[in-house]
């Protein structure tokens, strides 16, 4: 697991942009692993202005997301097929239909998770995967407790998520869905490469077990530690629980040009 410390968001975004762009260099056709939430974001638009401007091109790529909630209507503006469409799909050039997530308005449930799944395998498994972290430790959707074997399939959101994310409801929790689909554990550590961003100090003790605690269902993201690639960027606020501080400083300023992430 590498582990970079970064300024801001901007030299986050660029980091995680250039990632993608190198992938996309050597296979144009790539599998990406989009996620939701505000982590992300500045990865989406620095993508979106290389797009802008020529640099880059997802016309042969193929996306999917990685989770969604349960029940909100199709139009909804928090469904992430939404989201993910209003900040980064509807702004490059993905083919039509080329960005998959999982219906969380499936009347068979069980079958479009296993369905999710197979398109994932057809499509060759994930290249490259974008991930946050929940506070609690949650990666997807996958809450606290969740088996570090499992697949796509329903959750319950914790109380706790549920707070977390009633920002984007108008600050009503009772609004935010009480479940939702998601990529399991297993499933995202299917992916090739994992880079998983978090900033601010809210995320500072979920980040210190990701990197340093035991493997553990009580913080879903430490089976990371299992996964041979796996690219963690944080500001200074989101490392600052980290033991090994120094030592993740040292390596990243004394990498190989040659090396990439
Ligand atoms: C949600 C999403 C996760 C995301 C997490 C953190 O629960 N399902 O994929 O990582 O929120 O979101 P944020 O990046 O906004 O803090």
């Amino acid at each position: 697991m590498e582990v970079i410390i970064l300024r801001d968001a901007n030299e986050i975004g660029a980091i995680g942009a250039d990632a993608i762009a190198a992938l996309l260099a050597r296979k144009p056709e790539a599998v990406l692993g989009l996620a939701t939430g505000s982590s992300p974001l500045a990865i989406y638009d620095d993508l979106n202005r290389r797009y802008e401007t020529g640099l880059i091109s997802f016309g042969q790529a193929r996306g999917f997301t990685l989770d969604e909630y349960v029940g909100l209507p199709a139009d909804h503006p928090q469904r992430y097929r939404n989201v993910i469409d209003e900040v980064f799909v509807s702004k490059v050039d993905f083919a039509a239909g080329a960005v998959q997530g999982p219906d969380g308005l499936a009347a068979d449930i069980p079958a479009a998770c296993i369905e999710y799944e197979a398109a994932i395998d057809n499509a060759g498994g994930i290249d490259l995967q974008i991930l946050g972290i929940g506070t609690d430790g949650h990666l997807a959707f996958n809450e606290p407790g969740s088996s570090l074997g499992s697949r796509t399939r329903i959750k319950t959101l914790t109380r706790q998520t549920r707070s977390d994310n009633a920002r984007f409801f108008g600050g009503d929790i009772a609004a935010v869905p009480t479940h939702c689909l998601t990529q399991g554990l297993a499933t995202i550590m299917g992916a090739r490469h994992l880079i998983l961003v978090a900033t601010g100090r809210g995320k500072a003790e979920a980040v210190h077990q990701l990197v340093e605690g035991p493997i553990s269902a009580l913080w879903p993201a430490t089976i990371l530690q299992l996964h041979p690639h796996v690219t963690v960027l944080l500001d200074e606020a989101a490392a600052r629980r980290l033991q090994r501080v120094d030592y993740y400083r040292e390596t990243y300023c004394s990498k190989p040009e040659w090396q990439g992430i």
